[in-house]
């Protein structure tokens, strides 16, 4: 037995984490010790006795207000989000005002903008067993996730003459497969030096009545991982926030990797962003369905935050205005902007980002050693989210957009009721057909079309690009 281990557990009453020590070899004991040696019991056993604690989301949701937004039909809009908003009233509904553009323009010009992807979920929900992104979504050229969303920032870097660094994180799940499809497909044309693949972190899962935490083995505990919001200080351990300094990028577009819609560094969030000299940007849709599963961005007390869909009750997702509009109507699609400056600034306050509490089934090790999989959810993980940084953002905004131009989420298995892999695609090509009919392709009925952001990043682009009289009779594939 390993005395300097069991005296670092006994305090904690974590012993049990030794119990099959003598039945391991020697890889399996330094494993295991490296494992416990990482952990922070303290901490853990002061977020298993809050567990109940974190947030009562029913009296925040009571006071919680909608929040002051770019809306598409130009209501909405407070002065108060900043210096931009009281002289520029907003016109996002297809006649711009000019200026969000250009400036968006300047900054992509001046190599200002990164990217930075999180994937390191397990798309449990999809069932595929592999990271997300290796999936097949082109619906007519099969291309994965991950090359849609590659693609898009290679086209963008070459539209601006600048590079656009992709910062994407995984977890220990997703990591070296990731890496290995990357270079597989020599990074879908993102040179080397412009993808940064850096690895999440990971918490351990304890069981709910005891606090204990769980072994997945006898010589691992069961690890997951920490959440997107791990992803601050995974940035600052794994010297990202260094290469962004090292740059001089000053914005970073944050998206997830599961949205083939997703509209990467696009110029009118963008130039919202700048001119509102906000520190984080949300996109928003407005919600289709109370209860539709998209966290739900709100003011309260003069502050932005997001209460998860999982949080809010029913009755006060339901709750409509007079018009008979939903009052909580503002969905995050996870798609941000961050400026630099405010992540390193709360990459170094550890309270930044409080964690969560998710109750889960988790497979484990009982006393003699029996691999247990429980039937109803037995453990707590502990995630954090990276949209809780919006109460400590400067001058936050919220920019609403139609969602069939940048919200097809990929999140449940194909025949499934929502959020599967048929309805994104069929929304890509309903976006592509719109672009072609916009440049004056004759489009048959019925038939699958798709553009590659290399071919066109959007229907101006495309517009200028193709041939007069284009009739499309097939299947066609713009690359
Ligand atoms: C998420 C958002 C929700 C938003 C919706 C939009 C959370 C908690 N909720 O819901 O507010 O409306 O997307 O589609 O995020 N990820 C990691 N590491 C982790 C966990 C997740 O990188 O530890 C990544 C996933 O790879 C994915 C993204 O974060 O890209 C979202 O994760 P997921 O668990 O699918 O969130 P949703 O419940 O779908």
């Amino acid at each position: 037995m390993n005395a300097n281990l069991q005296a670092k557990l006994t305090p904690f009453n974590q012993q049990h984490l030794l119990s099959f020590w003598d039945r391991l070899d020697d890889a399996e004991r330094k494993n295991l010790a490296a494992q416990i040696e990482r952990l922070d019991f303290a901490a853990i056993n002061q977020l298993y006795r809050g567990r109940n604690e974190s947030g009562d989301f029913r009296e925040l949701a009571n006071r919680a207000a909608p929040p002051p937004a770019f809306r598409l039909d130009n209501s909405g809009l407070k002065t108060g989000l900043g210096p931009f908003c009281a002289q520029h009233p907003p016109g996002l509904s297809g006649k711009m005002d000019p200026t969000p553009f250009s400036r968006a323009e300047t900054a992509l010009r001046a190599g200002e903008v990164g990217t930075i992807l999180v994937a390191g979920g397990q798309g449990t929900r999809l069932g595929f067993d592999h990271p997300k992104g290796m999936y097949a979504i082109g619906p007519v050229s099969r291309r994965t996730l991950f090359q849609i969303h590659v693609e898009k920032i290679v086209a963008a870097a070459r539209c601006y003459g600048v590079k656009i660094p992709l910062y994407l994180m995984t977890s220990p799940a997703t990591h070296e497969e990731t890496i290995a499809f990357f270079r597989e497909h020599k990074n879908f044309g993102l040179p080397d030096e412009d993808l940064t693949i850096f690895r999440q972190g990971t918490m351990p899962a304890v069981e709910e009545a005891t606090g204990k935490v769980l072994l997945e083995a006898p010589g691992r505990i069961a690890l997951s991982p920490d959440g997107h919001g791990g992803m601050l200080s995974a940035m600052d351990r794994e010297g990202v926030l260094d290469d962004i300094e090292r740059r001089g990028l000053k914005h970073l577009f944050y998206f997830q990797v599961d949205n083939p819609l997703v509209d990467i560094c696009g110029r009118e969030f963008l130039g919202y962003h700048l001119l509102a000299g906000s520190e984080l940007s949300t996109q928003v849709i407005c919600k289709r369905d109370p209860l539709e599963r998209v966290g739900n961005v709100v003011e309260v007390d003069g502050r932005l935050m997001v209460i998860e869909y999982s949080d809010l009750p029913d009755d006060v997702a339901r709750r409509r205005n007079a018009d008979g509009s939903l009052t909580i109507w503002a969905g995050s699609i996870a798609v941000h902007l961050f400026s630099a400056a405010m992540l390193r600034r709360l990459s170094r306050n550890a309270d930044a980002l409080p964690f969560h509490v998710a109750r889960k089934k988790v497979a484990y090790l009982d006393d003699l050693g029996n691999l247990i999989e429980p039937a109803v959810p037995n453990a707590i993980k502990f995630e954090r989210f990276i949209f809780d940084l919006l109460p400590s953002a400067a001058n936050a905004i919220v920019v609403e957009i139609d969602p069939h131009e940048g919200f097809g989420p990929v999140k449940n298995a194909p025949g499934s009721a929502s959020d599967t892999p048929e309805i994104a695609q069929r929304m890509m090509i309903a976006q592509h057909r719109r672009w072609l009919e916009q440049a004056g392709a004759q489009v048959a009925e019925n038939i699958p079309v798709e553009i590659s952001p290399l071919y066109a990043l959007d229907a101006e682009e495309l517009a200028r690009k193709l041939p007069r009289g284009t009739r499309l009779e097939q299947a066609t594939y713009f690359a």
